[in-house]
């Protein structure tokens, strides 16, 4: 049974402040998190929604090495600029925190005192790598040195990325401090360790209970069995480190708090600054409650910090405390999103940073594209093909072309005022069901956190909206029988208005020109927004164009081709739906006399070609440069896609596609016709 909660506290991972935000953490964490939180709110329930910089840590000393400059620094510049790429990407946070501040500081240790004194760390002595020349002990990131598994040379401390070993630095062979290259000495040093391990039992019960409840994702919890069937280890929440919140009792004056230790609390002091600032005691009431329904959002690499390490850390402060912080009720982590077929790597240069993507192109675009990409049951892909036909075919023509047609149709004949409807025919009462079932349809994938098919959803009621409007004829109508006309344009007002509710978790920027549009107000929200509704009578706003269409392909498109099939056996990945005889007319495929061909500059891969076909000559671009010389194909009859849509390729326009046929290993060779034919002729 769904508990009935009173409140709702939303966290989104907080992004470690060293580097730019890509679209894997959008898709990760943070996109999620937002539909969430916006859809929450729509619900009218009470929400905060909080995040913040992760600005402590190894990662963060080792950007600032790298760039010669000081962590504090690094926090600066990147808290900021993910700041900034957050609010352009529309995400909706009540607070955006640092864990640099004093607060924060405190908060930890706070916690950290609460555990020392109740008794329950454990005080270790243990033996480090100690790097003599700059006198540090050395974390594990700070460790280099032979993987003892797979002999990879460059293994790091915590990791050997080739091979994907969890190590310790003591582990690996011939090891080297990064900061001077010299082999570190082992030293004696004392450290904290929660004893997680104590917590086993009643963190399972937690979990089972809280997926009862609430229906946790699959792989949640496989992740958390794995960690449980290994055995909960004791973890030390110190380190020898100088940047990060100070361990508050003697002896320990140079070293900090672990970063998972404080990190997770960074939810905490967030949810506090935004009291301050507002001048009220809500955080309270979002985190010692158990009113209060908590879900965190994280990306698949941090299950473990959220399912087992944060709620042990609360369950030891509520042991020994009168209040009592909630612990989460869900942890709703999403796998990794991959572009083009590959992994986001900043060593190979592989990525698309949020801030540069949003220069060229609209951020519910982004978002739409991305919700119905994001990788909930399992990795998935970022194409740029797939980003450029949803824009194009789903929000231009359908969501942008349905508002647009009505807005416009109420403007020309109705001096932009909202009819009175008739009587309801057969057509408009199926039309007028659908819309009923939307809202909660939707609302219940989003409250399952199953936001791709709530995406689906909310597009098709669009096209379901759109061919009402074509069934209903209302351009016929208009002068044969004015009130059905009346009631068909009454009806797609409110399906205009319906869309703008329902669109807004995923489609923020995009609704609120539609609510301008149609002059709306706060009293239209999800749980009323299927209702007829609108006031006839009432005008209409200024109309404006939603969507453009999106003309590029660029650089990143040409490796799609090769890139997304290698993954898979050859007949899997070409194997596609059955198509009838109406969807292959809608092809216009052309003989072409090639007339012209030269490489496209600074590409390895496409050739510019100036066809005949018939009448008209046709500039196209072709990624056959790797196969073919301009020579070769001088003269030549292709066959080339005459209708499809104008695209720029690398700067270079072009209009229709050349047919050519791609085995296994990417060989390609163009088609064409047996014998010459006239060019021109029409392929069927
Ligand atoms: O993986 C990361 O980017 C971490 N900075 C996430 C921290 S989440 C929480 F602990 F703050
Ligand atoms: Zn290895």
């Amino acid at each position: 049974m769904k508990k009935q909660y009173k409140r709702i506290l939303i966290t989104a991972a907080l992004p470690y402040a060293n580097g730019k935000i890509h679209l894997g953490h959008l898709a990760g964490a943070y996109l999620p998190a937002d539909i969430y939180a916006r859809y929450q709110r729509a619900k009218k329930r009470e929400v905060v929604f909080i995040c913040g910089s992760d600005e402590h840590g190894v990662p963060i000393t080792i950007t600032a090495e790298n760039e010669k400059t000081t962590p504090q620094k690094v926090v600066d510049r990147y808290h900021e600029l993910n700041k900034r790429t957050f609010e352009k990407f529309g995400m909706s946070f009540d607070n955006y925190s640092r864990t640099s501040l004093p607060l924060h500081h405190q908060t930890a240790q706070e916690f950290f005192l609460k555990m020392y004194n109740a008794g329950i760390l454990i005080e270790k002595k243990e033996k480090q790598l100690y790097d003599e020349k700059v006198k540090m002990f050395l974390p594990d990131r700070y460790v280099e040195g032979t993987c003892p598994k797979c002999g990879a040379e460059d293994a790091r401390g915590d990791q050997c990325e080739k091979c994907g070993t969890y190590l310790s630095p003591n582990e690996l062979i011939n090891p080297r401090s990064k900061i001077t290259g010299e082999t570190p000495i082992v030293k004696e040093t004392s450290h904290w360790y929660f004893p997680l391990g104590k917590y086993q039992k009643r963190l399972q019960d937690y979990i089972k209970e809280k997926n009862e409840e609430d229906g946790w994702r699959e792989n949640v919890l496989k992740y958390c069995q794995t960690w449980f069937n290994e055995g909960l280890q004791d973890r030390a929440v110190t380190r020898d480190l100088q940047w990060g919140v100070p361990v508050p009792i003697k002896g320990y004056e140079n070293k900090v708090l672990y970063v998972w230790f404080e990190a997770v609390l960074g939810y905490i002091s967030s949810t506090k600054e935004w009291s301050i600032k507002q001048n009220h005691q809500k955080w309270r009431d979002f985190w010692l409650s158990e009113d209060t329904k908590y879900v965190a959002f994280i990306g698949k690499d941090n299950v473990v910090f959220h399912c087992i390490v944060f709620p042990a850390m609360l369950m030891a402060w509520n042991d020994n405390s009168e209040d009592k912080y909630v612990l989460p009720t869900n942890v709703p982590a999403n796998e990794f999103l991959n572009l083009e077929g590959q992994k986001f790597s900043k060593s190979r240069g592989w990525g698309l940073y949020v801030d540069e993507f949003l220069e060229k192109y609209p951020a519910d675009s982004l978002r739409y594209a991305l919700t119905l990409n994001l990788p909930e049951m399992r990795d998935s892909d970022f194409y740029w093909s797939d980003f450029q036909a949803r824009h194009n075919n789903e929000l231009a023509n359908t969501l942008g072309n349905f508002v647009n047609r009505t807005l416009t149709f109420v403007y020309k004949n109705y001096t932009g005022k909202i009819p009175t409807p008739g009587t309801f025919s057969d057509l408009d009462q199926n039309f007028i069901n659908d819309l009923n079932l939307a809202p909660d349809k939707i609302g219940n994938l989003i409250d399952n956190y199953r936001f791709r098919e709530a995406a689906v959803e909310m597009m098709n009621l669009a096209r379901s909206a759109n061919k009402y409007f074509n069934d209903a004829e209302p351009w016929k109508t208009l002068k044969e029988s004015p009130e059905k006309c009346n009631t068909t344009i009454y009806l797609c007002l409110n399906a205009v208005k319906a869309l703008a509710i329902l669109f807004e978790p995923v489609l923020p920027f995009t609704t609120k020109k539609i609510k301008t549009m149609l002059n709306m107000t706060d009293e239209y929200y999800w749980n009323n927004a299927s209702e007829l509704n609108l006031k006839p009578g009432e005008p209409i706003g200024k109309i404006e164009i939603l969507f453009n269409k999106i003309e590029i392909i660029n650089m990143e498109s040409e490796t799609s081709q090769e890139k997304s099939d290698s993954s898979k056996p050859a007949q899997e990945a070409n194997k596609k739906p059955t198509i009838t005889i109406e969807d292959f007319k809608k092809l216009d495929l052309k003989v072409a006399k090639v007339i012209e061909c030269e490489k496209v500059t600074k590409s390895e891969k496409l050739l510019k070609l100036k066809v005949k076909v018939g009448d008209e000559i046709r500039q196209l671009v072709a990624g056959i440069a790797q196969h073919y010389q301009p020579q070769d194909l001088l003269g030549k009859n292709i066959i080339v896609v005459a209708n499809l849509q104008k695209a720029t390729i690398m700067g270079v326009e072009s209009h229709g596609m050349m047919l050519a046929a791609s085995d296994q290993n990417g060989n390609l060779v163009y088609i064409t016709t047996s014998t010459d034919i006239e060019d021109g002729s029409i392929v069927k």
